[in-house]
Protein backbone atom coordinates (compact mmCIF):
# COMPACT_ATOMS: atom_id res chain seq x y z
CA UNK A 1 0.00 0.00 0.00
CA UNK A 2 2.89 2.44 0.80
CA UNK A 3 4.69 2.11 -2.49
CA UNK A 4 5.91 6.43 -3.12
CA UNK A 5 2.70 8.20 -3.96
CA UNK A 6 2.79 10.03 -7.07
CA UNK A 7 1.76 13.66 -6.13
CA UNK A 8 2.96 15.36 -3.20
CA UNK A 9 0.06 18.53 -1.59
CA UNK A 10 2.02 20.92 -3.65
CA UNK A 11 2.40 18.92 -6.74
CA UNK A 12 -1.98 18.32 -6.10
CA UNK A 13 -2.19 22.74 -5.82
CA UNK A 14 0.21 22.89 -9.10
CA UNK A 15 -2.26 20.68 -10.52
CA UNK A 16 -5.40 22.99 -9.71
CA UNK A 17 -3.92 26.07 -9.46
CA UNK A 18 -7.15 27.37 -12.12
CA UNK A 19 -9.87 25.81 -9.62
CA UNK A 20 -7.69 27.26 -6.49
CA UNK A 21 -7.81 30.63 -7.96
CA UNK A 22 -11.76 30.60 -8.86
CA UNK A 23 -11.75 29.75 -5.08
CA UNK A 24 -9.41 32.30 -3.65
CA UNK A 25 -11.64 34.87 -5.69
CA UNK A 26 -14.47 33.85 -3.09
CA UNK A 27 -12.32 34.14 0.10
CA UNK A 28 -10.48 37.33 -1.07
CA UNK A 29 -13.98 39.12 -1.91
CA UNK A 30 -14.81 38.66 1.98
CA UNK A 31 -12.21 41.22 3.62
CA UNK A 32 -12.58 43.33 -0.04
CA UNK A 33 -14.83 45.84 2.20
CA UNK A 34 -13.73 45.11 5.31
CA UNK A 35 -11.26 47.22 7.73
CA UNK A 36 -10.12 47.16 10.87
CA UNK A 37 -10.20 44.29 13.17
CA UNK A 38 -12.17 41.92 10.50
CA UNK A 39 -9.98 42.12 7.89
CA UNK A 40 -6.66 42.12 10.00
CA UNK A 41 -7.61 39.23 11.56
CA UNK A 42 -9.28 37.05 8.87
CA UNK A 43 -6.10 38.35 6.68
CA UNK A 44 -4.06 36.31 9.12
CA UNK A 45 -5.59 32.83 9.09
CA UNK A 46 -5.97 33.35 5.06
CA UNK A 47 -2.12 33.91 4.89
CA UNK A 48 -1.48 30.80 6.68
CA UNK A 49 -2.50 29.57 3.80
CA UNK A 50 -3.13 26.07 4.65
CA UNK A 51 -3.60 22.55 2.87
CA UNK A 52 -6.87 23.47 1.58
CA UNK A 53 -7.69 19.62 1.50
CA UNK A 54 -11.48 20.21 1.92
CA UNK A 55 -11.78 22.36 -1.37
CA UNK A 56 -9.27 20.11 -2.98
CA UNK A 57 -11.26 17.16 -2.32
CA UNK A 58 -14.71 18.67 -3.08
CA UNK A 59 -13.61 20.18 -6.42
CA UNK A 60 -11.57 16.51 -7.36
CA UNK A 61 -14.70 14.48 -6.60
CA UNK A 62 -16.45 16.82 -8.89
CA UNK A 63 -14.29 15.99 -11.71
CA UNK A 64 -14.10 12.21 -10.44
CA UNK A 65 -17.92 11.95 -11.58
CA UNK A 66 -17.06 13.37 -15.13
CA UNK A 67 -17.17 11.49 -18.25
CA UNK A 68 -14.58 13.94 -20.27
CA UNK A 69 -12.89 16.82 -18.77
CA UNK A 70 -14.60 20.20 -19.08
CA UNK A 71 -15.00 23.23 -16.65
CA UNK A 72 -16.64 22.48 -13.50
CA UNK A 73 -20.61 24.27 -12.61
CA UNK A 74 -19.22 27.20 -10.89
CA UNK A 75 -21.53 26.05 -7.83
CA UNK A 76 -18.28 23.90 -7.45
CA UNK A 77 -16.42 26.99 -6.38
CA UNK A 78 -19.08 28.60 -4.20
CA UNK A 79 -19.53 25.16 -2.21
CA UNK A 80 -15.31 24.82 -1.84
CA UNK A 81 -15.27 28.43 -0.62
CA UNK A 82 -18.27 27.77 1.98
CA UNK A 83 -16.73 24.42 3.39
CA UNK A 84 -13.13 26.24 3.96
CA UNK A 85 -14.86 29.31 5.99
CA UNK A 86 -16.23 26.70 7.53
CA UNK A 87 -13.03 25.02 8.41
CA UNK A 88 -11.40 28.86 9.18
CA UNK A 89 -14.28 29.55 11.43
CA UNK A 90 -14.09 26.25 13.44
CA UNK A 91 -10.08 26.91 13.94
CA UNK A 92 -10.15 30.33 14.79
CA UNK A 93 -12.81 28.74 17.28
CA UNK A 94 -10.65 25.64 18.22
CA UNK A 95 -7.53 27.48 19.15
CA UNK A 96 -9.81 29.73 21.63
CA UNK A 97 -11.10 26.38 23.11
CA UNK A 98 -7.63 24.20 23.34
CA UNK A 99 -5.70 27.64 24.12
CA UNK A 100 -3.43 27.33 21.07
CA UNK A 101 -0.61 29.87 20.81
CA UNK A 102 0.17 28.61 16.60
CA UNK A 103 -1.93 27.59 13.46
CA UNK A 104 -0.20 27.54 9.93
CA UNK A 105 2.69 28.64 11.34
CA UNK A 106 1.85 31.97 13.09
CA UNK A 107 0.50 33.38 16.30
CA UNK A 108 -3.32 32.49 16.54
CA UNK A 109 -5.84 35.21 16.39
CA UNK A 110 -6.63 34.06 20.17
CA UNK A 111 -2.76 34.97 21.00
CA UNK A 112 -2.60 38.05 18.88
CA UNK A 113 -5.65 39.85 19.56
CA UNK A 114 -7.78 37.89 22.25
CA UNK A 115 -10.38 35.70 22.70
CA UNK A 116 -13.33 37.33 22.50
CA UNK A 117 -12.18 38.73 18.82
CA UNK A 118 -11.01 34.98 17.91
CA UNK A 119 -14.80 34.31 18.45
CA UNK A 120 -16.87 36.91 16.49
CA UNK A 121 -14.32 36.55 13.76
CA UNK A 122 -15.05 32.83 13.47
CA UNK A 123 -18.79 33.90 14.09
CA UNK A 124 -18.57 36.26 10.85
CA UNK A 125 -16.60 33.70 8.82
CA UNK A 126 -19.12 30.98 9.25
CA UNK A 127 -21.88 33.61 8.38
CA UNK A 128 -19.85 34.71 5.29
CA UNK A 129 -20.11 30.78 4.49
CA UNK A 130 -23.68 30.84 4.50
CA UNK A 131 -23.73 34.02 1.54
CA UNK A 132 -21.56 31.89 -0.69
CA UNK A 133 -23.52 28.46 -0.24
CA UNK A 134 -26.86 30.18 -0.80
CA UNK A 135 -25.69 31.19 -4.37
CA UNK A 136 -25.62 28.34 -5.26
CA UNK A 137 -29.26 27.68 -5.04
CA UNK A 138 -28.95 23.97 -4.50
CA UNK A 139 -31.09 23.20 -1.17
CA UNK A 140 -29.53 19.88 -0.59
CA UNK A 141 -25.74 21.24 -0.67
CA UNK A 142 -27.89 23.83 2.15
CA UNK A 143 -29.09 20.86 3.67
CA UNK A 144 -25.57 19.14 4.25
CA UNK A 145 -23.58 22.20 5.08
CA UNK A 146 -26.59 23.32 7.30
CA UNK A 147 -26.22 20.13 8.97
CA UNK A 148 -22.42 19.45 9.41
CA UNK A 149 -22.48 22.87 10.54
CA UNK A 150 -24.38 21.69 13.42
CA UNK A 151 -22.85 18.23 14.09
CA UNK A 152 -19.33 20.24 14.13
CA UNK A 153 -20.48 22.09 17.26
CA UNK A 154 -22.07 19.05 18.93
CA UNK A 155 -18.91 17.50 18.29
CA UNK A 156 -16.82 20.16 20.01
CA UNK A 157 -19.21 20.47 22.90
CA UNK A 158 -19.07 16.40 23.30
CA UNK A 159 -15.64 16.41 23.83
CA UNK A 160 -15.34 19.03 25.90
CA UNK A 161 -18.35 16.95 28.11
CA UNK A 162 -16.18 14.10 27.63
CA UNK A 163 -13.01 16.49 29.16
CA UNK A 164 -14.65 16.12 32.60
CA UNK A 165 -13.98 11.91 32.69
CA UNK A 166 -11.37 10.48 34.09
CA UNK A 167 -10.97 8.20 30.86
CA UNK A 168 -12.76 8.02 27.42
CA UNK A 169 -13.26 4.53 25.46
CA UNK A 170 -12.82 4.26 21.98
CA UNK A 171 -16.41 4.46 21.03
CA UNK A 172 -16.69 7.87 22.73
CA UNK A 173 -13.49 8.88 20.94
CA UNK A 174 -14.59 8.26 17.57
CA UNK A 175 -17.87 9.64 18.24
CA UNK A 176 -16.23 12.57 18.50
CA UNK A 177 -13.88 12.74 15.56
CA UNK A 178 -16.44 11.83 13.20
CA UNK A 179 -18.63 14.70 14.48
CA UNK A 180 -15.98 17.37 14.46
CA UNK A 181 -13.57 16.48 11.48
CA UNK A 182 -14.82 13.62 9.64
CA UNK A 183 -18.27 15.02 8.58
CA UNK A 184 -17.08 18.42 6.98
CA UNK A 185 -14.70 15.71 4.83
CA UNK A 186 -17.63 13.64 4.02
CA UNK A 187 -19.55 16.69 3.63
CA UNK A 188 -16.97 17.87 0.98
CA UNK A 189 -16.90 15.03 -0.90
CA UNK A 190 -20.77 14.02 -1.20
CA UNK A 191 -21.91 17.89 -2.16
CA UNK A 192 -20.45 16.78 -5.41
CA UNK A 193 -22.89 14.09 -6.18
CA UNK A 194 -25.63 16.89 -5.55
CA UNK A 195 -24.20 19.55 -7.63
CA UNK A 196 -25.76 17.97 -10.92
CA UNK A 197 -29.05 15.95 -10.77
CA UNK A 198 -27.59 12.72 -13.02
CA UNK A 199 -24.81 12.09 -10.28
CA UNK A 200 -26.87 12.31 -7.21
CA UNK A 201 -26.71 8.39 -6.97
CA UNK A 202 -22.84 8.45 -5.73
CA UNK A 203 -23.87 10.67 -2.86
CA UNK A 204 -23.90 8.29 -0.38
CA UNK A 205 -20.67 5.99 -1.52
CA UNK A 206 -19.22 9.87 -1.76
CA UNK A 207 -20.25 10.58 1.79
CA UNK A 208 -18.83 7.25 2.71
CA UNK A 209 -15.14 8.02 0.96
CA UNK A 210 -15.28 11.44 2.76
CA UNK A 211 -15.93 10.49 6.19
CA UNK A 212 -13.24 7.08 5.70
CA UNK A 213 -10.73 10.48 4.67
CA UNK A 214 -11.78 12.29 8.05
CA UNK A 215 -11.53 9.96 10.84
CA UNK A 216 -7.66 8.62 9.42
CA UNK A 217 -7.12 12.62 8.56
CA UNK A 218 -8.31 13.42 12.79
CA UNK A 219 -5.98 10.26 14.05
CA UNK A 220 -2.91 11.11 11.91
CA UNK A 221 -3.40 14.65 13.45
CA UNK A 222 -3.93 13.27 17.13
CA UNK A 223 -0.43 11.39 16.29
CA UNK A 224 0.92 14.24 15.20
CA UNK A 225 0.11 15.93 17.85
CA UNK A 226 2.96 13.95 19.97
CA UNK A 227 5.28 12.81 17.43
CA UNK A 228 6.03 15.93 15.10
CA UNK A 229 7.79 19.13 15.28
CA UNK A 230 6.69 22.28 15.38
CA UNK A 231 7.84 24.02 12.66
CA UNK A 232 6.95 21.02 10.52
CA UNK A 233 3.61 21.19 11.55
CA UNK A 234 2.95 24.82 11.95
CA UNK A 235 1.07 24.24 14.98
CA UNK A 236 2.84 23.31 18.81
CA UNK A 237 3.07 19.82 20.04
CA UNK A 238 1.10 18.53 23.04
CA UNK A 239 -1.60 21.08 22.69
CA UNK A 240 -3.88 17.96 23.67
CA UNK A 241 -1.89 16.58 26.60
CA UNK A 242 -1.46 19.52 28.18
CA UNK A 243 -4.97 20.00 28.02
CA UNK A 244 -5.65 16.71 29.57
CA UNK A 245 -7.44 15.37 26.01
CA UNK A 246 -7.88 12.21 25.53
CA UNK A 247 -7.12 10.69 22.09
CA UNK A 248 -6.75 6.98 20.48
CA UNK A 249 -2.77 7.03 21.10
CA UNK A 250 -3.60 7.07 24.70
CA UNK A 251 -6.64 5.23 24.83
CA UNK A 252 -4.24 2.53 23.20
CA UNK A 253 -1.42 3.21 25.40
CA UNK A 254 -3.74 3.03 28.60
CA UNK A 255 -4.27 -1.07 27.67
CA UNK A 256 -0.56 -2.00 27.43
CA UNK A 257 0.62 -0.19 30.75
CA UNK A 258 1.53 -2.30 33.67
CA UNK A 259 -0.02 -1.12 37.20
CA UNK A 260 2.35 1.28 38.14
CA UNK A 261 2.91 3.29 34.80
CA UNK A 262 -0.83 2.86 34.72
CA UNK A 263 -1.00 4.91 37.99
CA UNK A 264 1.30 6.95 36.00
CA UNK A 265 -0.92 7.59 33.37
CA UNK A 266 -4.03 8.59 35.20
CA UNK A 267 -2.19 11.36 37.19
CA UNK A 268 -0.94 13.23 34.65
CA UNK A 269 -4.79 13.12 33.37
CA UNK A 270 -6.10 13.73 36.80
CA UNK A 271 -8.17 17.33 36.18
CA UNK A 272 -6.26 18.44 39.94
CA UNK A 273 -2.78 18.19 38.00
CA UNK A 274 -1.00 19.65 35.34
CA UNK A 275 1.38 18.30 33.06
CA UNK A 276 4.70 19.81 32.29
CA UNK A 277 7.16 19.26 29.67
CA UNK A 278 8.74 16.68 31.33
CA UNK A 279 5.18 14.79 31.31
CA UNK A 280 5.17 15.41 27.71
CA UNK A 281 8.89 13.59 27.06
CA UNK A 282 7.80 10.46 29.61
CA UNK A 283 4.57 10.22 28.20
CA UNK A 284 6.37 9.91 24.50
CA UNK A 285 8.82 7.69 26.03
CA UNK A 286 6.02 5.16 26.50
CA UNK A 287 4.09 5.48 23.64
CA UNK A 288 7.43 4.18 21.88
CA UNK A 289 8.24 1.25 24.28
CA UNK A 290 4.67 0.02 23.57
CA UNK A 291 5.10 0.75 19.79
CA UNK A 292 1.54 2.95 19.87
CA UNK A 293 2.39 5.14 16.99
CA UNK A 294 2.21 2.39 14.90
CA UNK A 295 -0.90 0.83 16.22
CA UNK A 296 -2.88 4.12 15.69
CA UNK A 297 -1.43 4.32 12.62
CA UNK A 298 -2.73 0.78 11.50
CA UNK A 299 -6.08 2.17 12.86
CA UNK A 300 -6.23 5.68 10.19
CA UNK A 301 -4.44 3.30 7.69
CA UNK A 302 -7.84 0.50 7.90
CA UNK A 303 -10.34 4.26 6.92
CA UNK A 304 -7.53 5.47 4.19
CA UNK A 305 -7.88 1.26 2.59
CA UNK A 306 -11.91 1.99 3.15
CA UNK A 307 -11.73 5.11 0.92
CA UNK A 308 -9.66 3.39 -1.81
CA UNK A 309 -11.68 0.86 -1.74
CA UNK A 310 -14.42 2.82 -2.76
CA UNK A 311 -12.19 5.21 -5.57
CA UNK A 312 -11.62 2.15 -7.52
CA UNK A 313 -15.21 1.19 -7.91
CA UNK A 314 -15.29 4.68 -10.15
CA UNK A 315 -13.59 4.80 -14.01
CA UNK A 316 -10.23 5.72 -13.80
CA UNK A 317 -9.42 9.12 -14.75
CA UNK A 318 -6.73 11.53 -13.69
CA UNK A 319 -8.58 13.23 -10.80
CA UNK A 320 -8.70 9.13 -9.63
CA UNK A 321 -5.26 9.19 -9.40
CA UNK A 322 -4.65 12.40 -7.85
CA UNK A 323 -7.46 11.10 -4.99
CA UNK A 324 -5.38 8.06 -4.74
CA UNK A 325 -2.51 10.37 -3.88
CA UNK A 326 -4.41 11.87 -1.18
CA UNK A 327 -5.39 8.94 0.62
CA UNK A 328 -1.83 8.02 0.68
CA UNK A 329 -0.78 11.66 1.38
CA UNK A 330 -3.35 11.64 4.57
CA UNK A 331 -1.29 8.55 5.80
CA UNK A 332 2.17 9.69 5.05
CA UNK A 333 1.59 13.52 5.83
CA UNK A 334 4.11 15.60 8.66
CA UNK A 335 2.04 18.29 8.33
C1 LIG B 1 -6.77 21.11 11.17
O1 LIG B 1 -7.08 20.88 9.83
C2 LIG B 1 -7.94 20.70 12.02
C3 LIG B 1 -8.18 19.25 12.04
C4 LIG B 1 -9.31 18.74 11.69
C5 LIG B 1 -7.14 18.37 12.52
P1 LIG B 1 -5.99 20.99 8.68
O2 LIG B 1 -4.77 20.19 9.05
O3 LIG B 1 -6.64 20.66 7.39
O4 LIG B 1 -5.61 22.53 8.72
P2 LIG B 1 -5.03 23.48 7.57
O5 LIG B 1 -6.22 24.03 6.85
O6 LIG B 1 -4.14 22.66 6.68
O7 LIG B 1 -4.29 24.55 8.31
C1 LIG C 1 -9.76 19.68 15.17
O1 LIG C 1 -9.26 19.07 16.30
C2 LIG C 1 -11.21 19.91 15.34
C3 LIG C 1 -11.81 20.98 14.53
C4 LIG C 1 -12.93 20.75 13.95
C5 LIG C 1 -11.21 22.32 14.43
P1 LIG C 1 -7.92 19.61 16.93
O2 LIG C 1 -8.17 20.54 18.03
O3 LIG C 1 -7.02 18.44 17.20
O4 LIG C 1 -7.30 20.42 15.71
P2 LIG C 1 -5.88 21.12 15.74
O5 LIG C 1 -4.85 20.09 16.10
O6 LIG C 1 -5.97 22.24 16.74
O7 LIG C 1 -5.71 21.62 14.33
MG1 LIG D 1 -9.67 21.04 19.38
MG1 LIG E 1 -6.98 22.36 18.45
MG1 LIG F 1 -4.93 18.32 16.89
Amino acid sequence: LFQQFQHSIQDIKEILKDDLALIDIHLKNIVLNQDGLISQVVENIFSGGGKRIRPILHILTGKLLQSEPTSLDESFYYLAAAIELIHCATLLHDDVIDKSDLRRGKKTANYLFDNKTAILVGDFLFAESFKLMVKTNNNKALNVLATTSSLISQGEVRQLELQQKDFITKDQYYNVIEAKTAILFAASTELSAYVSAENQCHAAILKDFGLNLGLAFQIIDDILDYNSASNLLGKEIGDDFFEQKITLPIILLEKKLDSQERLYLKQLFDKKYQPNNKDLLEITKLLNKYDIFNQSFSYAERHVNSALEILNSFAKNEARDILESICRIIIARKY
